[in-house]
């Protein structure tokens, strides 16, 4: 499974931190992406999965190697773990985590960004001009072959984003984000669901 970044997933891994019954020792963690920075920075995605959840289970970690400061480097090597762990050339992961900007943008896939054109590599290295960075983000064609693929969102700041991305026009990086052969779920707390008009609760 391939975890989300940000602040929204928190909550929900502490919650599985505290789960009996959980096979940790079946599961293969990965990251749908990652910030260019070494992983005990306060910005790591995977710092924030360690200390809310990975630090206390016994489980498979694959984190993206983001302190390499050759940050296409570190993508392809990832590309190549992922490989090896699914020991799949187009690996299909079971579980996808995302995560749901305000302008749009899903792990580290931004509006504008070339990555959304990506049609080979699985993961890439897109420099984010306007966080001044580079990031290291799974591409459409790994996350559109997953099993199941999960927008995790939360907050009323997300409210006006969500109503454009599931019922707007087509402009959104979220929205190129269609499983091939997969589910694809949106689980959204009230505040985010709030501007909605179409909503078909399960
Ligand atoms: C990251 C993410 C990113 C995130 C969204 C939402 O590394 O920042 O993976 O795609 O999911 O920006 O972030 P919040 O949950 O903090 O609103």
């Amino acid at each position: 499974m391939a975890l989300s970044g940000g602040s929204t997933p928190r909550a929900m891994f502490e919650l599985l931190a505290t789960e009996t019954g959980v096979p940790w020792s079946d599961i293969h963690f990965f990251w749908s992406d990652e910030r260019h920075v070494p992983p005990d920075h306060p910005e790591s995605n995977y710092r924030m999965a360690n200390e809310a959840l990975l630090s206390h289970v016994h489980t498979n970690v694959h984190r993206i190697l983001s302190e390499n400061p050759d940050a296409a480097a570190a993508a392809s090597d990832y590309e190549q773990t992922i490989i090896q762990v699914t020991k799949q050339t187009l690996p299909r992961l079971d579980l996808i985590f995302l995560g749901l900007g305000t302008d749009g943008h899903t792990a580290s896939i931004f509006p504008g960004s070339e990555v959304l054109h990506e049609t080979k590599r699985l993961v890439a290295a897109p420099y984010v001009e306007k966080l001044q960075t580079y990031r290291i983000t799974m591409t459409l064609p790994l996350l559109n072959n997953g099993a199941s693929v999960v927008f995790l969102v939360s907050g009323a700041e997300k409210a006006e984003i969500v109503r454009e991305v599931l019922e707007g026009e087509t402009k959104y990086p979220a929205q190129a984000v269609k499983p091939t052969q997969g589910q694809l779920i949106w689980m959204l707390d009230q505040p985010a669901a709030a501007r909605l008009t179409t909503l078909q609760t399960p």
